[in-house]
């Protein structure tokens, strides 16, 4: 069998080299990361999780016209997605403060914000993802202006998506991050939702409980992060035959 080319190896996937120019297969791992990669743990079934959940997500968005990199899901733990270059940057979009704009604003967590509000952090793990600003953006030149207005377009796009489909299985969507990819197209450049959308990258509160059913449930040790998953994908109706994975966390360091 040949071997076939990495790309890139990321915390959570693993990018390898598609079957065709312009394809790339994206294979989730089940390593989990937070605070800048400071804890570490394998959560045996994450990945086939992630790989549904992301699949479920961006399908969604295709259909109603949000442009997306992704094309197929191949397996349990692949999808074939469209290679693009990424754009430097975390778009992220809150509707309610949580994690480090509760900290950092002193509101506290779980406050309704009067509209959604957009951040942007760039996208170095060495510096720890730091917020910045769109002056920045542009000054740097990691987008342009006419991208700035795409991306805010579309991360509210997915914001209204993502926050009807959670309600509709009784989940209040706090916050997400998305990563935005630049594909051409001839003379022309495009902008769509790329890497991908699942628990691992947003913030789900369970409406009647207040439960969390996101990584929050791994950065704060409260308890099953695949339990937390399993039931956001049970709840969609997307739970694989014969995948609940049931392990617990294996510490790593
Ligand atoms: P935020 O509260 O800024 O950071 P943290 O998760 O460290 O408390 O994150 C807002 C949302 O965006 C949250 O759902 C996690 C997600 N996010 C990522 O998935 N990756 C990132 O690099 C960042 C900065 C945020």
């Amino acid at each position: 069998m040949a071997r076939r080319k990495k790309i890139y190896e990321g915390k959570a996937k693993t990018l390898y080299e598609g079957p065709e120019p312009g394809t790339i297969i994206q294979y989730f791992k089940d390593d989990a990361t937070a605070f800048n990669a400071e804890k570490k743990a394998v959560i045996e079934g994450k990945g086939v999780l992630n790989n549904m959940l992301s699949e479920y997500f961006m399908t969604g968005l295709n259909t109603i016209g949000v442009p997306t990199h992704f094309i197929k899901r191949i397996n349990m733990r692949e999808q074939l997605v469209r290679a693009c270059e990424i754009v430097p940057l975390e778009v992220i979009v809150r509707n309610y403060a949580a994690g480090t704009m509760a900290k950092r604003l002193g509101i506290e967590e779980g406050t309704q914000l009067p509209r959604p509000i957009v951040e942007y952090c760039l996208k170095d793990d060495a510096l720890g993802d730091p917020l910045v600003t769109e002056e920045h953006i542009a000054a740097f030149g990691w987008a342009s202006q006419q991208d700035m207005d795409d991306i805010l377009s579309l991360a509210l796009r997915v914001n209204d998506f993502m926050a009807g489909v959670m309600f509709g299985i009784g989940i209040k969507l706090v916050d997400f991050k998305i990563e935005i990819g630049r594909v051409y197209d001839g003379d022309f450049q495009r902008l769509i939702i790329a890497d991908e959308i699942s628990p691992d990258s947003c913030r789900l509160w369970d409406i009647e409980t207040g439960r969390k059913l996101d990584k929050d449930v791994f950065r704060r040790d409260l308890g099953s992060l695949t339990d937390a998953y399993s039931e956001v994908a049970n709840r969609l109706g997307i739970m694989p035959k014969g995948a609940t994975p049931m392990a617990r966390p294996t510490l790593i360091n």
